[in-house]
């Protein structure tokens, strides 16, 4: 700003209170333009007015290519001017060059100038070239003409247009700054949206940016997905997501659990029933693959369905369509399916408990959900969002609370954790959550051991177990262990 001073007090010094009072005017202008084109072009208008020009064309430099192109131009007479050789391209290389304004008279007896035909078809008899610098460089140039018939203009004229010039560069400046940073600030917002912004899904790990990263991926297109993961590690939420995300998001998102229910209702429940099928069938029935149609199909442990469902389930995989319960009829259905498990399917398929062609059928995108030990970086950021879903706004949580939840082996996952909240914030009176407060089972267990270290090993080994669903192949990960350590160890204990 200083060197502005400086460098323009002389101006500053020999211009007419009007011109004052103009550039005054002319400073507010410019200095509310937010964008480069509505500058460029209340800049032309200023310098049309100020030196009353007959025409007026303002042209971006490119440095690189030595070339000129029209952003904008004005002609009294209202024609529109698209072609620069109408213009002196020589006064735009001298403006250039020499990097200040620059004025000609009777440019036509110029012999410099002259030799331009431009100059005499147009007939121009001043022009004024004004340059506009942007960090040392000339980024545009204004020019102005002005025909025999037409007064001439004056040392003034270009006193005024230095001055003018550098008001433009400065706003120039402004503007320029002010659109890379929005760009940048809109390059950030939508990289935060599309990897993090998973509806109810907290966590910023790593492994947490990677899944949702991959939920966007196959949220665009229509593919089978198959979550995995440990109990309570979010696995539904994923599912959701992927729904909410995708095209289908207007259409329902339905879910159905396949854990633990009876065959025959779990089946009529999908594919819905004739009246008459079976008794208590007194109507027809619409099942919920039918009623999802459009939509997304959640099936939910569906390691635990018969070999009969399952059947059933791969038919509706390759050919989409349902036949309801007792009927005869066949239905055409729309439906993305997602399924979820924390069994190992594989092993299942291996064991003869799964159809190999339905898993390749679902497994055609898996996706893995990690279990909470494997993001402890997220525990602090998913406590407090637990604790202020659960009402308490105003709790604080010390920081040896936040180390015990971090140094947890978490079996149950973001389950567990929710469930280890509520009970601390019971037991808590206060309004800061001590590590006093947070009952973790296993570790008090293992804090009041009395036996042998051979007993202890036993008993993680099967609370582990236990906390896996019997799953040896989890269990042995998570003990860092083969599975063939742990079937020896049951043997030990006669559990083989
Ligand atoms: N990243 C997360 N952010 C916020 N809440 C979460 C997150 N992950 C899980 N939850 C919450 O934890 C609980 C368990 O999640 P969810 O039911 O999706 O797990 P799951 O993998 O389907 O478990 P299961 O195998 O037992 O069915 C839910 O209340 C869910 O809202
Ligand atoms: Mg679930």
């Amino acid at each position: 700003m200083n060197n502005f001073f400086a460098d323009n007090i002389t101006h500053i010094k020999n211009l007419t209170k009007d011109e004052f009072e103009s550039l005054f005017e002319f400073t507010e202008i410019l200095n509310s333009a937010t964008r480069q084109e509505s500058l460029v072009e209340d800049a032309i208008d200023i310098v049309i007015k100020v030196i009353n020009a007959e025409r007026g064309l303002f042209v971006k430099y490119d440095e690189v290519n030595d070339s000129f192109s029209i952003v904008t131009a004005r002609k009294i007479s209202n024609e529109s001017i698209t072609d620069l050789h109408e213009f002196s391209s020589g006064i735009l290389q001298k403006v250039i060059k020499e990097k200040k304004p620059l004025l000609y008279h009777d440019v036509m007896s110029d012999p410099h100038l002259s030799q331009f035909e431009s100059v005499q078809i147009q007939r121009i008899k001043s022009v004024i070239g004004v340059p506009i610098v942007r960090d040392g460089k000339v980024w545009g140039v204004i020019i102005a003409d002005s025909q025999l018939d037409r007064r001439e203009f004056t040392e003034e004229n270009l006193l005024f247009l230095g001055f003018f010039s550098n008001l433009v560069s400065l706003a120039l400046d402004r503007i320029i700054k002010l659109e890379e940073l929005e760009k940048e600030n809109q390059i950030l917002t939508n990289r935060l949206q599309s990897v993090f912004e998973i509806p109810d899904m907290i966590g910023e790990s790593a492994i947490m940016h990677s899944l949702s990263q991959l939920l966007y991926k196959v949220a665009l297109t229509d593919t089978t997905v198959l979550i995995t993961g440990e109990s309570g590690t979010g696995k539904e939420i994923a599912a959701k997501a992927i729904h909410d995300l995708s095209k289908r998001n207007d259409k329902p998102f339905l879910a159905q659990f396949c854990g633990s229910i009876p065959d025959n209702l779990l089946e009529s429940e999908l594919f819905g029933y004739k009246k008459g099928a079976f008794t208590g069938a007194n109507t027809d029935k619409q099942g919920l693959l039918e009623a999802a149609d459009g939509g997304t199909f959640f099936l939910d442990e569906i390691a635990d369905i018969s070999i009969a469902l399952q059947a059933k389930l791969l038919r509706v995989l390759e050919n989409k369509e349902i036949i309801r319960l007792g009927d005869v009829k066949v239905r055409k259905i729309n439906v993305r399916i997602i399924t979820a498990t924390n069994k190992d399917l594989q092993a299942l398929v291996k064991e003869g408990s799964f159809r190999e062609d339905l898993f390749y059928r679902l497994n055609v995108f898996p996706i893995k959900v990690p279990p909470l030990r494997e993001r402890r970086s997220d525990i602090a950021l998913l406590t407090s969002f637990f604790i202020k879903k659960m009402g308490k706004k105003d709790m604080s949580i010390d920081p040896a609370a936040i180390k015990k939840l971090e140094s947890y082996y978490w079996p149950g996952n973001v389950r567990q954790l929710i469930n280890i909240i509520q009970r601390a914030l019971i037991l808590c009176d206060g309004n800061k959550l001590l590590a006093e407060h947070i009952i973790l089972e296993e570790a008090t267990d293992m804090e009041n051991f009395q036996g042998t270290l051979r007993e202890f090993e036993m008993l993680l080994l099967k609370k582990r177990l236990e906390e896996l669903n019997g799953n040896r192949t989890l269990t042995a990960k998570s003990l860092d262990v083969s599975v063939r350590w742990i079937q020896l160890k049951l043997k030990e204990l006669g559990e083989q």
